[in-house]
């Protein structure tokens, strides 16, 4: 296994115990769920923790483990886990036992019924042309601004406030958007939503996510700095800018588009989780995922990876698609996390079709992130790479917003070789 940041590993595991055995006798529990290779990293600092349930996921996916912990040592958990271990992967928190036994038993797929053609060309392009990087930069340096946007703390709580003011002063005029904070349990911080409700389909929906928290895995506390400029500041000023572009353009899509910031990713998918779970709850017909969750440091050679795991091939080939037609400069690679590493997997475990373009490979992204170098300049000074992913949300948000069902689609071609058919009589006569 190779550290990311690496520490001595008798140092660490003496930090780590340390910690684990001053809050011994907290009895309150939490759930999570974790990958085998992660799990084997912490068990020996867990003595006596045995997981409820295990079960291997996917294809070729690792076996992960259903584990009740005491709720305070979950953030000595996390800390360890994305500092030590991040290439075994992180946990998913879970409110009950039974919510961590049904992420074992993923949703069966489901999606609105669509084929993922590339036709509306004129739609999208006016759009892609007025986005601009400047823009991009100065929501990062805002967002960076706070002192953290840690899911417990009052600067994270600002945060998500500015979020939703901003978003809502963008809306303003537009009867068919709505603007809402949504309110977890157990912690402060509240995810902001934005739906710009379709025309046509109003209940069939598109996704495009970030995630609003950042962390400091060294020391967190309310004042800690966690900049987060790149983790995942980036991911919420690039889909700002995609519906700063759309709302400029007056663009009005046949279905819904969410535009989502999530609270408290870094602990565990917790604000993702609530929301994925409450569309599928809701019986919500889901045409198209995105999650931009760091887009603003170029790591490596190709422009956007498309990661593999926990997200849905047929419609990672639709990005690759849009990107070939949009943004035909740009270079693709593929990659994977290895884990449930992004908000992406909580729609994934409902059963929607997600995908996670990335702005690195694994092994090559961002190495400031969860420290209090994740700044704006560390990605950079400049907000060009970010650009390219809020151009693909774009692109992704109005083709699917516009696109036709197959069964239209079918119909439509039927009707097409009709009216052929049709006129190729009329010559013959
Ligand atoms: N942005 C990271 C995920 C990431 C980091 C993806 C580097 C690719 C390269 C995300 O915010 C994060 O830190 N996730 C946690 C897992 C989560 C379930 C708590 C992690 O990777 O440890
Ligand atoms: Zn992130």
């Amino acid at each position: 296994m190779r550290l990311r940041r690496p520490l001595s590993g008798f140092m660490a595991a003496l930090a780590f115990s340390a910690c684990l055995s001053a809050s011994s006798a907290a009895d309150k529990k939490a759930w999570i769920t974790i990958g085998d290779a992660a799990f084997r990293q912490v068990r020996p600092l867990l003595p006596g923790v045995v997981p409820a349930e295990s079960r291997q996921l996917g294809g070729g996916g690792q076996k992960i483990h259903a584990v009740s912990v005491p709720e305070n040592e979950l953030e000595t958990i996390a800390g360890a886990l994305h500092q030590r271990l991040r290439q075994c992967g992180g946990f998913v928190f879970h409110n009950t036992e039974a919510e961590a036994r049904a992420a074992l038993h993923p949703m069966p797929a489901t999606s609105a019924s669509l084929t993922y053609a590339i036709d509306h060309r004129e739609l999208v392009v006016p759009v892609l042309a007025q986005m601009s990087d400047k823009q991009i930069e100065t929501t990062i340096l805002k967002l960076s601004g706070f002192t953290n946007r840690y899911y417990k703390s009052s600067s994270g709580v600002d945060a998500s406030n500015w979020l939703f003011a901003t978003w809502s002063e963008m809306a303003r005029g537009r009867a068919d958007i709505a603007v809402k904070q949504i309110t977890h349990t157990g912690f402060p911080q509240q995810s902001v939503m934005l739906s710009i409700a379709g025309s046509e389909k109003p209940d069939e929906s598109i996704v495009l996510g970030a995630h609003l928290d950042s962390i400091l895995v060294s020391r967190m506390s309310d004042t800690a700095p966690a900049p987060g400029a790149d983790d995942d500041a980036s991911g919420v000023a690039s889909l700002t800018e995609a519906l700063r572009a759309m709302l400029e353009g007056q663009y009005k899509p046949k279905r819904s588009i969410h535009f989502v910031a999530y609270a408290a990713e870094e602990v565990g998918l917790r604000g993702s989780q609530d929301i994925a779970r409450s569309f599928r709850q809701a019986h919500s017909k889901m045409v198209g995922v995105l999650q931009l969750d760091m887009t603003n440091y170029k790591g490596a050679a190709n422009d956007i990876y498309l990661f593999t795991d926990y997200t849905d091939s047929k419609q990672n080939a639709f990005l690759a698609q849009l990107v070939s037609t949009y943004l035909p400069d740009l270079k693709v690679g593929y990659d994977q996390c290895g884990y449930a590493c992004s908000d992406h997997a909580s729609w994934q475990a409902q059963g929607y079709p997600t995908s996670m373009p990335f702005e690195s490979s694994f092994a090559r992204d961002n190495p400031a992130i969860h420290t209090a170098k994740d700044t704006f300049a560390n990605s950079g000074g400049q907000a060009l790479h970010a650009l390219k992913f809020a151009r693909l949300a774009a692109a992704f948000a109005i083709e699917l917003g516009s696109a036709e069902t197959s069964a239209e689609n079918g119909g439509l071609r039927k009707q097409k070789a009709r009216r052929v058919s049709t006129r190729r009589a009329l010559l013959n006569n």
